[in-house]
C-alpha cells in the first residue's frame, strides 16, 4: 500500500498530459473523409491512456489518502457541505478525480463507436471528450495546489543577521502580520514524512508507543544525527509513523503518526491519529479523531520520556517481525 501511495505524484502526471493532448486529434477527427481517420486513432489511443492513467491515480490517492488517515469517515462526510480546510480539498480533489474516471470511460465509449469511414469522429465523442479533458486539467490542477500547500507550510524564516545600521538607511521594520495558522486542522509537515529521510526499512514493535509497529523518518539534514543519537540540530523533524499490532505482527490498521519538531522555542510533539479503530476509541474518549500538540495535556505522559525532545537512543526498540521462510 505504501509503494502504491507514493506513485500518486507520478502517476497522476498522465492523465494531466492526456488532458492537454486529447482536445487535439479531437479536432482534427472531426474533419471527414478518409485522409483523417489517423485521427481517430489517436484519439482513441489517447483516451485509453488517460483512463487506464486516472484509475492508476485514483487507486494511488486512495491509497495515499489511508496511509495519511486523511480519508474522512461515513459521519464526517458532511464536512464536504460545511467544511473547510485541507481536509475537504482533499475530498474534492478526490470526487473530481473520480467523476473523472466516470466521464473519461463515457468519452472512451463515444470515441469507439463504429462510425462509417467518410464520417468524422462525431459531434458526442467531441464534447465528452473536451468536457473530460477540462476535468483532467483542472482534478490535476486541485492536486497540485494539495501539494503546494503542504510545501508551503513549512517555511521557517531563517534568523537574520544583525546589519550595520550605518550601511542600511533605517527603515520602519514591518509589522509582522498575523498569520493564519496553517496546522490548525492537520499536522501537515509530519503527515508528509514519506519525504523525509526514512530510518528504518522495516517497521520495529514499539512499547513505548502503545506496542505499535513504528516507522521513523528524519529531515534530512537531522538524519545523520537521528541514527547516530547525537543531539538534533535546530529546525529538525522527526516523524514516527504507525501501524496497529496484530497477532504479535505489523497489522493493517494505520496507527498515530508522531513527531518532534526541534522548534526554536524547545522541542514540540505532536499526536495526531485521524481515524481511530472503533475499538481504541474508549481509550480517547470515544473521539474517532484526535490531534494533540505544543502544550496540549494529553502529551504530558509523553514528556516522561521525551523532556529534552529526542528520546534516550538507547531505549530505542530493535523488534522487527521474525520473517516468515515458507515451508517447502
Ligand atoms: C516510555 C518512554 C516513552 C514515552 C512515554 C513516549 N515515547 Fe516517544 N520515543 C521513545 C523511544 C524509546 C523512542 C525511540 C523509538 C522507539 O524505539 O520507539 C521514541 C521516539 C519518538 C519519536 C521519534 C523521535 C525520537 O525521540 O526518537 C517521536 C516523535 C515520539 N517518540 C513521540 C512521542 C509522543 C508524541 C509520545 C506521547 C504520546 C511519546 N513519544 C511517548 C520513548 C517514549
Amino acid at each position: 500500500m505504501e509503494w502504491l501511495a507514493l506513485q500518486h505524484a507520478l502517476l497522476s502526471h498522465l492523465p494531466v498530459a492526456i488532458g492537454l493532448l486529447l482536445p487535439w486529434p479531437l479536432l482534427a477527427a472531426q474533419r471527414r473523409g478518409r485522409g483523417f481517420r489517423s485521427w481517430w486513432t489517436v484519439a482513441r489511443y489517447l483516451s485509453w491512456a488517460g483512463v487506464l492513467g486516472i484509475l492508476g491515480s485514483l487507486l494511488s490517492g486512495l491509497a495515499m489518502g489511508r496511509l495519511l488517515s486523511l480519508l474522512p469517515d461515513q459521519r464526517s462526510l458532511t464536512l464536504l457541505a460545511f467544511g473547510d480546510g485541507p481536509q475537504l480539498h482533499l475530498l474534492r480533489h478526490a470526487l473530481l478525480g473520480a467523476v473523472s474516471l466516470l466521464l473519461g470511460g463515457a468519452a472512451v465509449w463515444a470515441m469507439n463507436r463504429p462510425r462509417k469511414d467518410y464520417e468524422s469522429l462525431g459531434l458526442l465523442a467531441l464534447s465528452l471528450g473536451l468536457l473530460w479533458s477540462l476535468l483532467l486539467l483542472v482534478t490535476g490542477e486541485r492536486g497540485f495546489r494539495l501539494a503546494q500547500r503542504h510545501l508551503q507550510a513549512p517555511v521557517q524564516k531563517p534568523i537574520q543577521a544583525p546589519v550595520a545600521a550605518a550601511v542600511v538607511p533605517p527603515v520602519p521594520p514591518p509589522q509582522p502580520r498575523p498569520e493564519a495558522d496553517p496546522e490548525a486542522g492537520l499536522p501537515l509537515r509530519a503527515l508528509d514524512f514519506a519525504s523525509l529521510v526514512p530510518i528504518q526499512a522495516d517497521p520495529v514493535k514499539s512499547l513505548a508507543h502503545g506496542g505499535r509497529w513504528i516507522r521513523a523518518y528524519a529531515s534530512p539534514e537531522a538524519a545523520g544525527a537521528y541514527r547516530a543519537g547525537s543531539p538534533l540540530p535546530q529546525g529538525a523533524l522527526i516523524v514516527l509513523s504507525s501501524v496497529e499490532d496484530r497477532w504479535g505482527r505489523p497489522g493493517p490498521e494505520v496507527g498515530p503518526v508522531y513527531a518532534l519538531d526541534m522548534k526554536v522555542a524547545g522541542p514540540a510533539l505532536t499526536f495526531y491519529w485521524g481515524r481511530i479503530p472503533e475499538a481504541r476509541r474508549g481509550e480517547f474518549a470515544g473521539e474517532s479523531r484526535v490531534y494533540w500538540r505544543g502544550s496540549d495535556a494529553h502529551l504530558d505522559t509523553c514528556r516522561a520520556c521525551h523532556a529534552e525532545g529526542m528520546a534516550d537512543p538507547a531505549k530505542r526498540s530493535r523488534w522487527r517481525p521474525k520473517k516468515v521462510v515458507p515451508a517447502e
